[in-house]
Formats: structure tokens, C-alpha cells, sequence
């Protein structure tokens, strides 16, 4: 386990060479402020919302949009679908340190460990113990909400894709909205390409981070992506 800035425990991975988290921006706060937040901002008057959490890890942001939630005094049906590969680190949550704020989700923790499944009244929660790319093709026109958490497009560029975002594209509602760290532009190009706009996500005390969505924004900063494009010509996204 490695402390970050903000006092919360994240995991380093050998396979990718990489944190879960960023261990200067906080795993708690980066999963607040650059997916749930922005995301909830967009999306919290409605009978139900659909997310998809790609991809569980530790599970920091399925349980911060849970804490959000709790804290805000929401009463939407939460249906939260994610994927992981991993089985060994799903079965290792029991074990971790969760920061304090996740502490009334303890039993929500361990029944997704234990049966990879929970659900209450308010909340609907399935890990899927498997690839994310086979995953996301059975939803069709489903998700109000994306969280675009995989490791980095250098480490693990197949959940980066030009392709992948396509796969994104039809399992996301029209006024869905997708959240993630990356600021590549080759991330921007995969989602533009897909019909995808795009939107900063700034704050003063976290490094920036992007939205996109099928629909206009208009709490958002849009980026010029014709600009961006003509301004760097030989950019392409990445590719399957
Ligand atoms: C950066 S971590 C996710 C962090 C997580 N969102 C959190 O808040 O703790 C990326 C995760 O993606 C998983 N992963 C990598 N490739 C995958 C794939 N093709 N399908 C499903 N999960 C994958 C890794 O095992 C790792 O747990």
C-alpha cells in the first residue's frame, strides 16, 4: 500500500508499472473530483442512473459515488456495473485500507468480494470478473454515467482506443456523460472521432482532467478540438 497526498491508501501494480491512483492529486480525492463530482454535477434527477466503472480496481470510485450520495442526501436508484480482471486484488479488498470516508460501506465491500454482487434498496452494484473490451458490448444506449479509470494509454492502451471508445459510444446514453484523468489529446481524438465533444474538467487544486459526452455541456468548458487537430496535424488516436 503507498499513502497519497490526501491521506488515503492506494495500491502500486507490477504488471502495469503504475498506482491505482495519483498518489499526488489523493486516490480518494482524485476519485472525487475528476469522476464522481463532475459527473453527479451533470446527472442527479433522475429515477435511476446507470454507471459504468471501468474498471473496479480497488474500487474507489464505485464506493466514493456511494459516499457522494450518502452526503448529498440523493434518492436516485444507483445501478453501478464494473469490470476487473484481476480476481486475486478483488478478493484482497477485505483486507485494505480504505480511507475512513468508506467505513459505512464495509458490508457492501465485502459482499462484492465474497459474491461479486450487492444490492439494496438504493443501490445495485455487479463487478463482471473479466475483460472490460468483451464487457461493454452488451449494453446498448444504457449508461448516464462512464468513469474512464484504466491504467494509463502507455500501460494499458487497449482500454484507449479509437475501437474501444466506439464501444463506449453505443452503451452510452445520448446525454450521458464519460469522465477521465487522461488529457492526452490522443485520448481526445478517440473520443471526438466517436462523436464524442469534449470538456475540461479544471480545479485549482488537481490537475486537469477531461469530460466528454454525445451532448452539449454547458456547465463545462468545451475544448477546441478543430483547433487542437490543426494545430497538431500528424495526431492520431490510438488503435486496436
Ligand atoms: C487504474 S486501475 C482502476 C482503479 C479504480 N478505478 C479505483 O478507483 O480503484 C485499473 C484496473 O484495470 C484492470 N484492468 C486492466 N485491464 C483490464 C481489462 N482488459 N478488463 C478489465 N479490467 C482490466 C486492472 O486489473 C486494474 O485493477
Amino acid at each position: 500500500m503507498t499513502l497519497s497526498e490526501d491521506g488515503s491508501y492506494t495500491a502500486y501494480s507490477k504488471e502495469y508499472n503504475e498506482h491505482y491512483h495519483s498518489t499526488r492529486d489523493g486516490a480518494l480525492k482524485e476519485s472525487l473530483v475528476k469522476h464522481v463530482e463532475p459527473a453527479f454535477k451533470i446527472k442527479k434527477n433522475q429515477d435511476e442512473i446507470h454507471i459504468l466503472d471501468i474498471c473496479f480496481g480497488l474500487g474507489f470510485n464505485t464506493l466514493a459515488t456511494l459516499y457522494y450520495y450518502e452526503q448529498n442526501g440523493l434518492t436516485s436508484k444507483l445501478k453501478i456495473y464494473s469490470p476487473e480482471l484481476d480476481e486475486v486484488l478483488i478478493k484482497s479488498l477485505q483486507d485494505f485500507t480504505f480511507p475512513k470516508e468508506f467505513e459505512e460501506f464495509k458490508h457492501i465491500i465485502d459482499s462484492l468480494c465474497k459474491n461479486g454482487i450487492y444490492e439494496d434498496e438504493n443501490f445495485y452494484i455487479e463487478l463482471f470478473l473479466g475483460d472490460a473490451r468483451e464487457y461493454i458490448k452488451k449494453f446498448e444506449n444504457k449508461f448516464d454515467i462512464v468513469y474512464q479509470d484504466a491504467f494509463s494509454p502507455s500501460s494499458n492502451p487497449i482500454l484507449w482506443t479509437k475501437e474501444y471508445f466506439g464501444d463506449i459510444k453505443r452503451s452510452i446514453k445520448d446525454d450521458g456523460v464519460l469522465t477521465t484523468y487522461s488529457i492526452a489529446l490522443a485520448t481526445r481524438l478517440a473520443l471526438y472521432e466517436n462523436g464524442f465533444n469534449i470538456y475540461l474538467n479544471v480545479g485549482e487544486d488537481f490537475r486537469d482532467a477531461t469530460l466528454a459526452s454525445p451532448s452539449s455541456l454547458t456547465a463545462f468548458k468545451e475544448v477546441d478540438m478543430p483547433h487542437k487537430i490543426s494545430c497538431n496535424p500528424d495526431a492520431q488516436p490510438l488503435r486496436d
